[in-house]
């Protein structure tokens, strides 16, 4: 598995070149426009005027800024990259709204210790939980930022699974090039859910995006970087792409 400072490396070295391509934000799984898909998160999750919330692993504060800017919200960030944050807080500046988003840089493990505990209307993952390398630990820490009535959304990918153990194998080697091309640790969707539950969340939703997946900026950044995660065989999806959100009771 890799680790928060793998991660930290990774983010440190590629995000300039994430910027270039995706822009400010670091999604795959999007429709054509950056602000369709984040519209479509916060309808979808019920993010609402004057919230306070988290968003866990923020990147460079794209989605931050406009949930703050759109939905006037309160946005508490965290990323592990240095590199990240030194972006974010210029962004942030640019478009003075300091005192509506603030970063730190840290580890979403012990989120507890980022930021205050029981103060939080949302815990926000997007396209970053898959990076943790114990989930147990990061979704125990989110049940303790919340406050009660509280939900944390996450919009990641989970492995196929299939008893057919020839496709079951081609799926696992693609995944298994997808972790190591993005220093990630592809979730298991029944693991999320055990976790999810035993932690005390309960599920509000668990289904698949209401949008097409244009996979063009996607499509530039791996050839960009010489990625080929089907290593030259015909391609598929090794995965499901879903949004959960689930309730602090
Ligand atoms: C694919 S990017 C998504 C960024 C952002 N959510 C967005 O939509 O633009 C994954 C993010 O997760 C962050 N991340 C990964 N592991 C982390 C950890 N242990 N603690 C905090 N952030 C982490 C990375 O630094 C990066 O910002």
């Amino acid at each position: 598995m890799f680790s928060p400072d793998q991660v930290r490396k990774y983010y440190d070295t590629m995000t300039a070149s994430y910027l270039q391509i995706y822009g400010e934000v670091i999604q795959a799984f999007r429709p054509g426009k950056p602000a369709t898909l984040l519209h479509y998160i916060a309808k979808s999750s019920g993010l609402k005027y004057g919230m306070r919330i988290l968003d866990a692993g923020c990147g460079v504060c794209g989605p931050a800024i406009f949930f703050a800017k759109e939905y006037k919200v309160k946005v508490d960030a965290v990323t592990i990259s240095p590199v990240q944050v030194a972006e974010a807080r210029r962004k942030i500046a640019a478009q003075k709204i300091q005192h509506l988003v603030q970063i730190k840089e840290g580890d979403y493990h012990q989120l507890t210790s980022c930021f205050e505990p029981g103060k939080y209307d949302a815990v926000y993952f997007l396209e970053s939980l898959g990076h943790s390398n114990d989930i147990k630990r990061v979704i125990s820490a989110s049940y303790e930022m919340l406050k009660n009535g509280g939900y944390i959304y996450i919009k990641d990918f989970y492995r196929k699974i299939s008893y057919d153990t020839a496709q079951q194998k081609k799926t696992d080697a693609v995944i298994e090039s997808v972790n190591q091309h993005y220093q990630y640790n592809t979730l298991d969707l029944n693991t999320v859910v055990e976790t999810l539950r035993s932690s005390g969340f309960e599920i509000v939703f668990i289904k698949r995006f209401d949008f097409k997946d244009d996979i063009s900026v996607r499509f530039e950044f791996e050839k960009t970087h010489n990625i080929d995660i089907f290593e030259g065989q015909p391609e598929f999806y090794p995965a499901e792409w879903l949004e959960i959100k689930c309730l602090k009771p």
